[in-house]
């Protein structure tokens, strides 16, 4: 059994959960009236501009409707409402990769918020329901654009800024986007990098829905203006008011779309709501970052994903929080940049990725001790399993063994956390996501709804609706349904499955063991395999292809690609040499169609791959080989059982 740290009690006021018979308190007070305990939160956290009738529609589940009949607007939750009390409080503290600052009150957030929806409304003809395609750096406009949407009730999708022009008109034109907001490009590592090239080659064709871009000027350098499609977001917001009524939105009107990997070659545009998403957004800031008045908070990641948009801008601000908003990297100028950052600004809350943590802990171990690192109270991380070394150099480096660590666990499509500490209350255990959040009814079971044994594998399934959740797939309901919940039931009910596995120990803690289907984990980003395999069979020369992950020091897993090349047999005179230049050619086309974060770490190509006599590949042979564990599939049933044999002798010959 793993070690036990105790909260750190001295380090909180007045938390939300003072200890662990709060938690069970209220999270039997979920199990006996789940409807009456959500609506209740939905009452006292949401300004309503007219009261929800039902708490949970469950008629036309799974797809769920919650708080039906309210009226509120999200942008009013998370700027206007705080003005009463905290209009020369900061919202937004940005520092630039350059170290330049920004500091945004909430009186200031509102104006620029309501110039820019103006702005969305009178020159880009944007309209309730409409899609916004945001391609942006980090820099506040991304989040006053977020905001700005929400205000007049169009559906922002945000595209990282690491994916190509290949990858960002797919999400356009799949959501059909009538806008696009970009900007020039950025900096980081001290150099400008550019983004709106790459929009300019999305759009050169099959993007007729997109009648305007509209260009924050970010790094000044050159651009190309396409007459009458490309307009300077800082020319045109000079002449629009900063007065803006809200639109009315209904609970269910969708928030936003945030494209992601899943186990097909096609991103899910995966749909979010309005009111059920801020409630939980808000709820998960004041209970698991235990977020207070005076409070700085930072959270390192971008808003190109879902942890961006939660705890980055919805969730922070809808709290009234100060959120820190970072342009640049946590390795420039060097590996204390971060901790830089926490002494000067005197961070309370920092919320970061496994990768991150070790790479910093590999490249600047002794970096943390430099500086004053006390105002810290809460530590996070999110986005994968964070391995018991990391975890205790986090814990006893920058936190100094005084601070709670939140392993949080969710994804882009539960909207917010699902299983975390609560920092004043749970006993934590280094890499271990601990218990679901009150109202979360998180179970480890198999495909029939039985619990799994104490110490067994199980699927990760929520098995009741929950307001944050996933609402749709934009444009394929019937995806949604068979992702979701076509693999798992409970009662006979089909119940929300995350295509994670994980255990539980005998004392309850769940640790989450990882991802069930063909998606893989580099870096925390999801990356479907099959997303990968379908840019690299783009390559003339590759007759087949199957992508696994492999164990990665820093990324936590690297992509490997076994790949079958047409004609092999001609290829043998210079095969080092040939492979050397395949694999830089293939390498090129997944940037070029996916981004560079989807860059195959190791290749290695192979006379064919283990496949069943059906046809069907044996990914789990192939990922047995790649982390040189011994191979104890039945492999006769395999079309020719000799090939694994061959394949492993090139892996580890390589
Ligand atoms: C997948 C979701 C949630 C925001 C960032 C990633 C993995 C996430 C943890 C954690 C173990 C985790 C899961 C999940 N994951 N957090 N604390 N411990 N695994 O969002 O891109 O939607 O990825 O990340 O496999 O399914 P995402």
């Amino acid at each position: 059994m793993s070690e036990i740290f105790e909260p750190k009690k001295s380090r909180f006021n007045n938390p939300a959960f003072k200890n662990m018979c709060e938690y069970n308190d209220l999270m039997n007070e979920f199990k006996e009236d789940y409807e009456a305990t959500w609506g209740r939160f939905a009452s006292e956290k949401i300004e309503w501009f007219k009261p929800y009738d039902t708490i949970l529609d469950e008629s036309n589940a799974p797809f769920y409707k919650w708080f039906v009949g309210g009226k509120m607007n999200v942008a009013h939750q998370c700027v206007d409402r705080h003005l009463d009390t905290k209009k020369n409080k900061a919202a937004i503290i940005f520092e630039g990769d350059n170290g330049d600052q920004r500091i945004i009150t909430y009186r200031e957030l509102a104006y620029e918020v309501n110039k820019t929806a103006n702005m969305f409304k009178n020159q880009f003809d944007i309209k309730k329901g409409d899609r916004v395609v945001v391609y942006m750096p980090m820099i506040p406009e991304a989040a006053i654009t977020m905001l700005a949407c929400a205000k007049i009730g169009a559906i922002h999708s945000i595209v990282f800024g690491g994916f190509s022009a290949e990858a960002l008109k797919d999400r356009i034109i799949d959501a059909e986007a009538k806008l696009v907001v970009t900007a020039d490009g950025a900096f980081r590592k001290g150099t400008p990098y550019m983004l709106k090239p790459v929009v300019d080659e999305a759009l050169k064709t099959g993007c007729e829905c997109v009648k305007k871009v509209c260009i924050v000027e970010r790094n000044g350098e050159d651009i190309t203006w396409v007459a009458g499609r490309d307009y300077s977001y800082n020319e045109l917001i000079k002449y629009e008011s900063s007065k803006c009524e809200p639109e009315m939105m209904d609970s269910e009107d969708p928030l936003f779309l945030l494209y992601t990997s899943g186990s097909t070659g096609k991103p899910k545009g995966v749909q979010h709501s309005s009111a059920g998403y801020i409630l939980w957004a808000q709820m998960t800031m004041e209970w698991v970052f235990d977020i207070k008045d005076n409070d700085t908070y930072w959270c390192t990641a971008d808003v190109g994903w879902i942890t961006g948009h939660t705890y980055i801008v919805y969730g922070p601000l809808a709290a009234g929080a100060t959120t820190v908003m970072f342009e640049g990297v946590p390795t420039f100028p060097d590996a204390g940049r971060c901790w830089k950052m926490i002494e000067e600004y005197k961070i309370n809350q920092f919320y970061t990725a496994p990768t991150a943590i070790r790479m910093l802990h590999k490249m600047g171990a002794d970096e943390p001790a430099k500086y004053d690192l006390s105002s810290l109270r809460i530590l996070g991380t999110v986005g994968e399993p964070i391995d018991p070394p990391a975890w205790k150099w986090y814990y006893e480096e920058v936190g100094g063994s005084q601070c709670s660590i939140v392993d949080t666990y969710w994804q882009t499509e539960t909207g917010g956390h699902m299983i975390s500490p609560l920092p004043a209350a749970t006993p934590i255990k280094p890499a271990c996501a601990t218990f679901p959040l009150p109202g979360i009814m998180a179970e480890i079971i198999d495909a029939d709804g039985t619990p799994t044994e104490i110490g067994e594998k199980g699927f990760m399934c929520i098995t009741k609706p929950w307001p944050s959740m996933i609402r749709n797939i934009w444009g394929d309901s019937e995806r949604f349904v068979k992702s979701y919940f076509g693999d798992c039931k409970k009662d006979g009910k089909p119940v929300y499955f995350t295509g994670d596995g994980a255990m539980m120990s005998e004392d309850k803690y769940i640790t989450i063991t990882g991802r069930t289907d063909d998606v893989i984990n580099v870096s925390g980003h999801r990356m479907g395999t099959a997303e990968v395999e379908s840019a690299i069979k783009k390559h003339p020369n590759v007759a087949a292809v199957a992508v696994v992950g492999k164990p990665h020091d820093i990324k936590g897993e690297g992509i490997f690609a076994y790949i079958v090349l047409k004609a092999v047999a001609t290829q043998e005179a210079d095969q080092t040499a040939d492979e050397l230049e395949l694999s830089k050619e293939i390498n090129k086309i997944i940037k070029n169609e996916i981004g560079a974060i989807a860059l195959c770490d190791e290749m290695a190509f192979v006379p064919d791959l283990p496949k069943t006599r059906s046809g069907k590949i044996m990914r789990r042979i192939l990922r047995s080989i790649v982390k040189g564990e011994a191979i104890t599939q039945d492999t006769s049933t395999l079309e020719d059982p000799s090939i694994v044999g061959k394949i492993e002798s090139i892996v580890r010959g390589a």
